[in-house]
């Protein structure tokens, strides 16, 4: 069964068709962030011209690209930025009725845990079916969303733990924005961290906060404190170094190359220290969800999780629990229309006239 999936919740407009909801076909990403950078983040009205000029294009190519027939499309609904998801679904409507195929919707942080079961046409599979992973944990983390999931069988999400305000992209591309990076943030501080841990800085780190919860709070919802995350105290942390170190980003300040970036050894330190708080936070959630149920996998997905960083130390929190440790390849991280159209192959819930009547929804919770 050919999919073709389309993604249009945030800045990337994106199709790709794949074959039994794992082999990738074709994958067309066109994305904006040259559009948003003057901005400092996403304009959700810029997106969704953006998304209107680009989608014909996008998934005409994808279409070429895969040759075959296709037997449904596939779609986000949400979550996302509203002006943005409605391009897409309407896109995708009408693309499934002219094609008279099955149309299915998609909910687009589901979606991204389904990446490290995709592989490209013409190579072997890494990962072993999905169905053989579940029981499985899966981690969400990207610029909208960390969350972590149960997932008792394939198709089946139970949100346990999850940011308690910003997503982790959003306290990196936050931290970047202050410390005058740019936007996006997050890869940039990798490669800096990167750098400046291979110059043997690492003993140095400042020791931001690792953004635990207190017990009983209410914004935790009912959900356990141990498995969930507040990123608000790091950026305050950060704000506050920042103010108690004036010439921390004076412009007079020695630059030095740290990953292809120019600033000083300074502010390489507090760029890797920031995201060793974030990387530790991510790892000791994840430890103790490990810690409560015999699961087969962990399941990492998002623009986050090609932090080289949270790789690493994940694999060594997955490596104690004897679970292994899957996720995508890097060009499936960030969103795309393969995860859509491979999920649709496995997730069937909002399919043909339900989910041509389905509205973009902003708030879609998973599960
Ligand atoms: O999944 P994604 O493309 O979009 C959302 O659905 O949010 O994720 C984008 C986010 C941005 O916040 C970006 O800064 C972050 O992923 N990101 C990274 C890295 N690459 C992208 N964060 C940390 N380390 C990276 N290497």
């Amino acid at each position: 069964m050919q999919i073709l999936g389309i993604e249009t919740s945030c800045d990337e407009t994106a199709a790709a068709v794949v074959r039994d909801g794992r082999e990738v076909l074709s994958n067309v990403v066109y994305t904006q962030i040259p559009l948003h950078q003057p901005y400092g983040g996403v304009v959700p009205e810029i997106a969704s011209r953006a998304h209107v000029e680009k989608i014909s294009q996008v998934v005409g190519n994808a279409l070429s690209g895969a040759g075959g027939k296709i037997d449904a499309v596939a779609v986000t609904y949400g979550p996302g930025l509203s002006p943005a998801l409605i391009v897409g679904l309407n896109a995708a409507k009408g693309l499934a009725k002219a094609l008279g195929v099955q149309l299915v919707a998609i909910n687009h942080i589901e979606a991204h845990l389904h990446t490290p079961f995709l592989y490209d046409s013409g190579e072997m599979p890494k990962a072993p079916a999905p169905e053989d992973c579940c029981p499985a944990l899966g981690l969400a983390v990207s610029g909208g969303n960390t969350v972590w999931i149960d997932m008792p069988e394939y198709g089946k999400y139970e949100v346990i733990g999850e940011t308690l305000d910003d997503a982790a992209g959003e306290a990196f591309d936050k931290a970047a924005k202050l410390l005058g990076l740019g936007y996006p943030g997050g890869l940039k501080i990798d490669r800096i961290s990167a750098a400046y841990r291979e110059r043997g800085g690492s003993a140095a780190l400042i020791p931001f906060p690792k953004g635990r919860p207190r017990e009983g709070v209410t914004a935790l919802a009912g959900l356990p404190a141990e498995l969930c995350v507040s990123f608000s105290g790091l950026k305050t942390a950060l704000l506050r170094h920042v103010q108690q170190n004036p010439d921390l980003l004076s412009p007079k300040a020695e630059k030095e190359d740290f990953g292809g970036y120019m600033v000083s050894p300074a502010v390489a330190r507090v760029v890797a220290s920031y995201q060793e708080a974030i990387a530790q936070a991510i790892a000791d959630r994840t430890r103790a969800a490990l810690r409560r149920r015999d699961y087969r996998a962990f399941v990492l997905g998002g623009g986050v999780s090609l932090n080289s960083r949270i790789r690493a130390v994940l694999g060594e929190v997955c490596t104690a629990a004897h679970v292994p440790l899957l996720m995508a390849k890097p060009k499936y991280t960030g969103d795309n229309g393969a995860m859509i159209a491979g999920l649709a192959y496995y997730r069937r819930n909002l399919v043909g006239d339900e989910a041509m009547c389905a509205d973009a929804s902003p708030s879609l919770q998973v599960g």
